[in-house]
């Protein structure tokens, strides 16, 4: 937390914590959005390898922010909700967001190993990814499944996350949401 700014006056989280927010939401959901459609094209056609290597980027820039994310989390204000929700709420919204952060770290860092241990190199903007595991097509399989079930895993908990939040916005009038804006 930012010493220089009292949690109980600040009442949005710091600018940078509210721009990453957005865009690796942004990223996360382009993810999603990639991936989910390459089954519009047929297997090993230049669409597919396209949708498949879009979401690749937007998966690694993920990975890439998260790092600063964790910083801009750490030195940003704690704005309370107002009015504030119960006991049970508060634990609830702080395992999510502990989840969240889990799976944004595993979900490309499995998708890194699976793609490497089925022996392709990662190239992300120009730049190859160092490899971090060798050619094992059986791990490589194992690895994938986990990955997206991972990936689907966090479609439902990002969908009760936000879901959670508009409701808060709508039906309780309370700043949960404003405080991310
Ligand atoms: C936050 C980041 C990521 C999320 C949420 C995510 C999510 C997913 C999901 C849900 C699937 C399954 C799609 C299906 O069932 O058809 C999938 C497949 C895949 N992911 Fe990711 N992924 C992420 C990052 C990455 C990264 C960093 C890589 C590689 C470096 C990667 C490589 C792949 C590949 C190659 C597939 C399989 C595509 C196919 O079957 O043709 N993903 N991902
Ligand atoms: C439409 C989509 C989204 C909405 C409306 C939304 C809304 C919000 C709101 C209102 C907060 C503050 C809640 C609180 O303090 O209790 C928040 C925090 C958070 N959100 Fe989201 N969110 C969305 C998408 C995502 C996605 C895709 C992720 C990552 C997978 C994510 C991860 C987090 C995390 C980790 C926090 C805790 C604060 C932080 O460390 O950044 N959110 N979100």
């Amino acid at each position: 937390m930012n010493a220089a700014i009292p949690a109980t006056r600040a009442t949005r989280f710091g600018a940078p914590l509210r721009w990453l927010h957005w865009i690796m939401a942004l990223a996360i959901f382009g993810a999603w959005a990639l991936v989910y459609s390459k089954g519009l094209f047929g297997k090993g056609s230049a669409g597919r390898d396209f949708l498949t290597h879009a979401h690749i980027l937007a998966g690694l820039t993920v990975l890439a922010l998260l790092p600063l994310r964790i910083l801009a989390r750490v030195g940003s204000p704690q704005p309370p909700i107002v009015p504030a929700p119960g006991w049970l709420a508060a634990q609830s919204a702080k395992w999510v967001h502990v989840l969240l952060y889990a799976g944004m770290l595993a979900t490309p860092v499995l998708g890194i190993l699976f793609v490497q241990a089925a022996g392709k190199e990662i190239a992300y903007f120009g730049y190859t990814m160092p490899t971090w595991i060798g050619t094992n097509k059986a791990l490589s399989h194992n690895l994938k499944e986990v990955h997206e079930t991972l990936g689907l895993a966090m479609l439902y908990l990002v969908a009760a996350h936000a879901g959670v939040a508009i409701l808060h916005h709508t039906f309780q009038h309370d700043n949960t949401l404003r405080r991310m804006m």
